[in-house]
């Protein structure tokens, strides 16, 4: 069992690494910029870990890497996040659109079984084009796109479907989670941006400004994501042809009540937050539900309530640094 990961030392890679690690399973991570910053600790896993420097853009790369490695399953996350996309639309469509065409199409060309993609619960709209009744939101809901990301969220929509395509077409077990934002140490880019100033830089002692206070958000930590693809590595293929993606679930929060639990856990931190009065940040949802992942997979989130999360999160941050933990 090797599994290629693409996008695989990005956040939710290189935890998703670990734990295959941990499992004495080989890795390949495929990144256009290999974090070696991020994945500097998995490197005690000596050969089973392989890094391989490579753009989804290129099937060919892709080819090369499934085959040299004898790869056996993929779990794509080689993605242009958030709002980024709507500046660059043409490079974000030909990594987001293309690239996940390419993964889907080597996995085809070379025999693999499985293949997990990370959507979005930017799939969805902001709570209020809802209806109480809908929410919190299952998968089923009608799909909107978040108004903030039409790029980045139109991608996933495609991303779903052309998942759908492959395992109808050619057989091979498909799908994926969609994420709610997630946060974890070193979150530097993308929507979920504020999450890492708000916990990595105060658990080090750092004054922070965060916006968006008023704005309600899901939040799930990184763990718990990594957890849940493992869960969908391991489901049998019959889950996945019944629903091919699931909710990650995640804590509904503001950003300022985000703010107020990291300033529990440290109360001298120098947290300042600031809001427009905006309700939603770039139209995502603030109330999704992680029931599907616990009845069809029996996969319940370990880091909730938020807290939970936030003090792991802490605990990297300080390590990483070279800091002695705090008494949490
Ligand atoms: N982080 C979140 O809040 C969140 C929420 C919902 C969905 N997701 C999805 O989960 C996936 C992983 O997210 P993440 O948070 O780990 O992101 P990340 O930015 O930390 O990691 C993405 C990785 O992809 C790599 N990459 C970018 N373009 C590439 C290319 N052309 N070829 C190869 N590699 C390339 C980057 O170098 C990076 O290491 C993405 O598909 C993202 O859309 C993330």
């Amino acid at each position: 069992m090797t599994t290629l990961i693409t996008g695989g030392t990005g956040l939710i890679g290189a935890c998703l690494a670990e734990k295959l690690l941990s499992r004495d399973e080989p890795v390949v991570l495929f990144d256009l910029a290999a974090a070696e910053w991020r994945i500097a600790p998995l490197r005690v896993h000596g050969d089973r870990l392989q890094v391989v420097r490579g753009d989804v853009q290129s099937l060919v790369e892709l080819l090369d890497v499934v085959r040299a490695h004898g790869v056996t399953s993929i779990v794509h996350l080689a993605y242009l996040l958030g709002v980024e996309c709507n500046t660059i639309p043409e490079r974000a469509t030909r990594i987001n659109v293309l690239g996940t065409l390419n993964v889907l199409e080597a996995a085809r060309l070379s025999g693999i079984e499985r293949v997990l993609l990370a959507s979005s619960i930017a799939v969805y709209g902001a709570d209020e084009q809802y209806s109480p009744a809908q929410r919190p939101l299952r998968e089923d809901v009608p799909l909107h796109v978040a108004s903030g990301l039409p790029i980045y969220g139109g991608g996933k929509l495609f991303l779903e479907h052309v998942a759908a395509t492959y395992a109808e077409q050619y057989g091979i077990t498909t799908g994926g989670l969609r994420p709610s934002i997630v946060y974890g140490w070193g979150r530097e880019r993308g929507t979920s941006a504020f999450t890492g100033e708000l916990i990595d830089r105060t658990a080090v002692g750092e004054p922070v400004r965060v916006g968006f206070g008023d704005a309600r958000v899901s939040v799930v930590y990184v763990e718990d994501v990594a957890e849940q693809f493992l869960a969908l590595l391991d489901a049998d293929r019959r889950v996945l042809a019944r629903r091919r993606f699931f909710n990650t679930g995640g804590d509904t929060c503001t950003v300022r009540e985000m703010a107020g639990v990291v300033k529990r856990l440290i109360p001298d931190a120098r947290i300042e937050v600031t809001s427009a009065g905006e309700r939603d940040i770039a139209g995502l949802p603030a109330s999704v539900s992680d029931r599907s992942l616990e009845e069809e997979l029996g996969y319940k989130r370990t880091f909730t309530p938020l807290e939970a999360g936030v003090r792991a999160q802490v605990a990297v941050a300080r390590a990483r640094a070279g800091l002695p933990p705090l008494p949490l």
